[in-house]
């Protein structure tokens, strides 16, 4: 069976649909049998970035509704894409059925408030040790990803070694329905490189 590795957070934006697409690119690229099943009911979600673009990302992107768990068999993982703020019970939900919860965060004071009480909440859960939080749109320059990842680890939480940096290649790539690897920007390799390396670390 594959590995259902779910993307969540507190807070809405922080970057989970930015994770779950090139994440799932990265495992493609490494030839894994991968799928992204998009969660979030919403417009701007997985399965609008995919349909941006010319002939779609090279890996299937799934509705969730219309996902047929036998097709999934015999992938190597899963990634789910979910809704930002999401309710409790869904959460309870993900944490049941998902291998490897990843939480994206940013390294404010606002947005480490927000992702403190979400891995509470999953520490209340008993699935803290799924968890693992992936520090996202980190400046490219200064301490903060080291400090942050500090400050978590010395609270008992597993932290990814891989920031994802902040740059806008990112950006560019879900305009254009693509992976930052394609897009024109000085910085593309950079955030692609920040992509495998994470990839490497989860999967
Ligand atoms: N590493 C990054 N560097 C620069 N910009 C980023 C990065 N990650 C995400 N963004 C930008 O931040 C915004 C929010 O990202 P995204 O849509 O991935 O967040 P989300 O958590 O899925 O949001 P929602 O809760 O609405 O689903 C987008 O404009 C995206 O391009
Ligand atoms: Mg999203």
């Amino acid at each position: 069976m594959p590995k259902i590795i779910a993307i969540t957070s507190e807070k809405g934006g922080v970057g989970k649909s930015t994770l779950a697409v090139h994440l799932a690119g990265a495992c493609h690229e490494r030839g894994l049998a991968i799928a992204l099943i998009d969660e979030d009911g919403r417009v701007g979600s997985a399965l609008r970035w995919a349909g941006r673009g010319e002939g779609g990302l090279g890996f299937p992107v799934l509705d969730a509704d219309e996902v047929k768990p036998k097709k999934l068999a015999d992938l190597d993982a899963v990634i789910i894409d979910t809704e930002g703020r999401p309710k409790r019970k869904e959460l309870r939900e993900l944490a049941g059925r998902a291998d490897l919860i990843l939480v994206p965060s940013g390294v404010s004071a606002l947005e480490l408030e927000s992702t403190r009480e979400l891995l509470d909440f999953f520490e209340d859960e008993d699935a803290a040790r799924k968890v693992r939080v992936v520090l996202t749109r980190v400046p490219p320059t200064g301490q903060a990803a080291e400090q942050t990842r500090d400050d978590l680890r010395d609270d008992g939480w597993t932290v990814c070694n891989t920031p994802v940096r902040h740059y806008a290649a990112y950006q560019k790539a879900a305009e254009a329905g693509t992976l930052c690897r394609d897009v024109r920007d000085p910085r593309a390799e950079a955030a692609w490189d920040d992509i495998l390396r994470l990839s490497r670390e989860v999967i």
